[in-house]
Order: C-alpha cells, then structure tokens, then sequence
C-alpha cells in the first residue's frame, strides 16, 4: 500500500482507567499520560468529562489534564459526551494560560443500536447525534479537533449481532458533522477479522477509509487478529490501551482494549511502520511500553495482561 505507516490512539488512561474498581490517584493518571508521551506517542485520549455519577473514574480529569506535562506534537483527547461536558472543558481552557493548551481535541461517541446508546448516554442514536452536532460545531469553531466513535460496531451486548448498515449511517453523520476521524469500536470484543473485513467493507461505502480508525477489545482473544483485519482493509489508526487495561462499563464482561505493545509486537518487521514522536526515535519505544503497562498494572494491583509485555519481560 502506499500508505505504510500506523497511528496508534493511545486509549489507555481512558478507556483504560474508566473501568477500574479502585480509586486511581490523579498522580499516577498523570504520570501515565508523560510516560506514554515520553515513549513516543502522539495519540492519547487523556480522560472524560462525563458525569461522575455513571463513570467515577474520570471525576478527576480537570485536575489531571490541568497537572500533565504537555509535550509539542502530541495531541491530548478528552471524551465528551454533551453539551455540558464540553461547557467544563471550555471553561478549564480559558482559565488556563498553557501553551500549547491544555487539550487540543474531543471525542465525542454514539452506538450503532439504540439499546447500547440508552445503556451508555440515556438517549437514542437519534437523540444522541442531535446533541452532538452542536457539540462538535462549538469545538471545531474553537479550533479543536473532533473524533467520533461508534460503539457496537460488530456485536451488542443487549442486541446481538449489528446491522453492518447502520454501523454506515453513523459513521456518516460523525463525519457529515466534521469530525476528522471515526473510530469503529468492537466495544463487547467479539468481532473475528472476517466480521471486521465486512464491517469495514460496508462503512467505506459511505466514508472514505482515510477517516477510519479501528477500535478493539479483546475478549476474545481475536483483537490482534482484528487489528490485521482493518489494516488489510486501508485502516491506519488503531486504537490501544497500554498493558491491555481496560473495559467499558455499559459492556459487561468486556476486557481491554488491545494492548498497545501486543500491537507493536505484531507490526515488527512487517511491512508497516508505527508513527511516532522524537521521544520514541519517531515511532514508539516498544521497551519502554511494556515497562509503562506492567508499572500501570502493578498500581493497580496486578499483573500486565499484554501478552508481549509478559514475554518480554519474562525473556
Ligand atoms: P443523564 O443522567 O441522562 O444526564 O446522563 P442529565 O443531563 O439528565 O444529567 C444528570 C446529572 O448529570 C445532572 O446533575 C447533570 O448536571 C450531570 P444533577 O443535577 O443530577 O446533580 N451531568 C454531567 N456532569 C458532568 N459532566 C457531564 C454531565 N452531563 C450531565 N458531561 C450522560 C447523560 C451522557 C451525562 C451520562 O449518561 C454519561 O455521562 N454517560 C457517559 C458514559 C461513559 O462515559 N461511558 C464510557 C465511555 S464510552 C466507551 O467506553 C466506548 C468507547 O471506548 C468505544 C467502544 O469501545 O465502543 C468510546
Ligand atoms: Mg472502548
């Protein structure tokens, strides 16, 4: 292809954290997010500024984004699911001076079926897509970048199997509503890369692939598998959390996300290459990944679930 080379989304201090059962310190969430710039990546959704009340975990985003070192080149994401939220993270932006600000992109999410989308954000797909188009309108006129996601994109943990064609449908309106990228989330995990190929296959009909990005936990084992998967259908962002952490609330038994050093294992000597900053020497510094995803897991009182950190570190 002539476009050899890979965007890693580094979901883990959100996607990743969200989960959790413990209280996390906003220090180690702080701490997590440099050692992840420090190693390379360009990518990291840093938090949320959802309603604590349903997701506890990311109470502390203001705070965390607000004592973060921000490195040049890397750009920090806040998930944001409404008018509110993206009223909280304009207002931490205007009290604060930093330069380059604080966060220079939101991600905003919807589902593929309405089930998934009353479990996770109270409305309808419908609805939601209405709340968001202003959303994304006030972000983008401040200058911000907006990612969308579509949850469920290949199996629903209330609905079953998704219509590939709505999966289409809201992928189109993310992109109708300026949003740079969609990333298409397997939020249960249970897509295997024929599924995803279909998948994939379907929502270019109505989105150019160039504004895809793939979206994997790894329930069932098949997230690597599913990574190969997109990137065999044009897609060149991938979406991974750091020591396979991870899970979503509103998906019960989900795992994590794809580890992200289980993805730059796999993209080793292959005919692809893995963007990055300075501080990874231009890509990202996969010894330094697995030291941050077992440093993480251990905070959290257990072992790295990435399959490459364990290796590498038991070799
Ligand atoms: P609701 O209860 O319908 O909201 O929740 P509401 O508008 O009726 O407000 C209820 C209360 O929440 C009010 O407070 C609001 O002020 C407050 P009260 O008057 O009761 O004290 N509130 C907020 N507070 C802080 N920040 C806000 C906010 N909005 C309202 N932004 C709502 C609707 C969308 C807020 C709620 O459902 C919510 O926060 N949902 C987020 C769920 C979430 O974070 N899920 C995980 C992220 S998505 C994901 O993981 C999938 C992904 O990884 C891709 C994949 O894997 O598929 C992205
Ligand atoms: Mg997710």
């Amino acid at each position: 292809p002539a476009n050899n080379l890979v965007n890693i989304v580094e979901v883990g201090p959100r996607d990743g954290l969200q989960n959790e059962k413990g209280v996390i310190p906003i220090e180690v969430k702080v701490e997590l997010i440099n050692r992840l710039a420090r190693a390379g990546v360009q990518n990291i959704e840093t938090g949320s500024f959802v309603s604590p009340k349903w997701v506890p975990q990311m109470g502390g985003t203001s705070e965390v984004i607000q004592q973060m070192e921000r490195l040049p080149n890397v750009h920090y994401a806040v998930l944001v699911p409404n008018q509110k939220g993206l009223d909280n993270l304009f207002s931490l932006l205007s009290q604060s001076t930093a330069k380059p600000p604080l966060s220079d992109e939101i991600s905003i999410f919807t589902a593929a079926t309405d089930a998934f989308n009353r479990a996770n954000t109270n409305t309808t797909i419908a609805e939601s897509l209405a709340r968001l188009e202003p959303v994304a309108r006030a972000a983008l006129d401040r200058g911000l970048r907006v990612r969308g996601y579509v949850s469920v994109a290949i199996a629903c943990p209330y609905s079953g199997q998704v219509d590939y064609s709505r999966v289409r449908e809201v992928a189109k309106a993310l992109a109708d509503m300026g949003c740079y990228e969609i990333s298409l989330g397997d939020t249960v995990g249970k897509g295997t890369p024929d599924k995803v190929s279909e998948m994939i296959e379907e929502v270019k009909k109505s989105v150019p692939v160039e504004k895809l990005a793939g979206h994997f936990h790894d329930t069932y084992g098949t997230a690597v598998a599913n990574v190969f998967a997109a990137l065999a259908g044009g897609i060149r962002t991938i979406d991974a959390s750091v020591g396979g952490l991870g899970g979503c609330p509103y998906s019960p038994g989900a795992t994590g996300n794809v580890a992200t050093e289980d993805v730059l294992y796999a993209l080793h000597d292959s005919q692809y290459k893995v963007a990055g900053s300075e501080f990874g020497n231009g890509t990202i510094d996969l010894a330094k990944m697995v030291d941050i995803g077992w440093w993480i897991s251990e905070k959290l009182g257990r072992e790295s679930v990435s399959r490459a950190g364990r290796a590498i570190r038991a070799s």
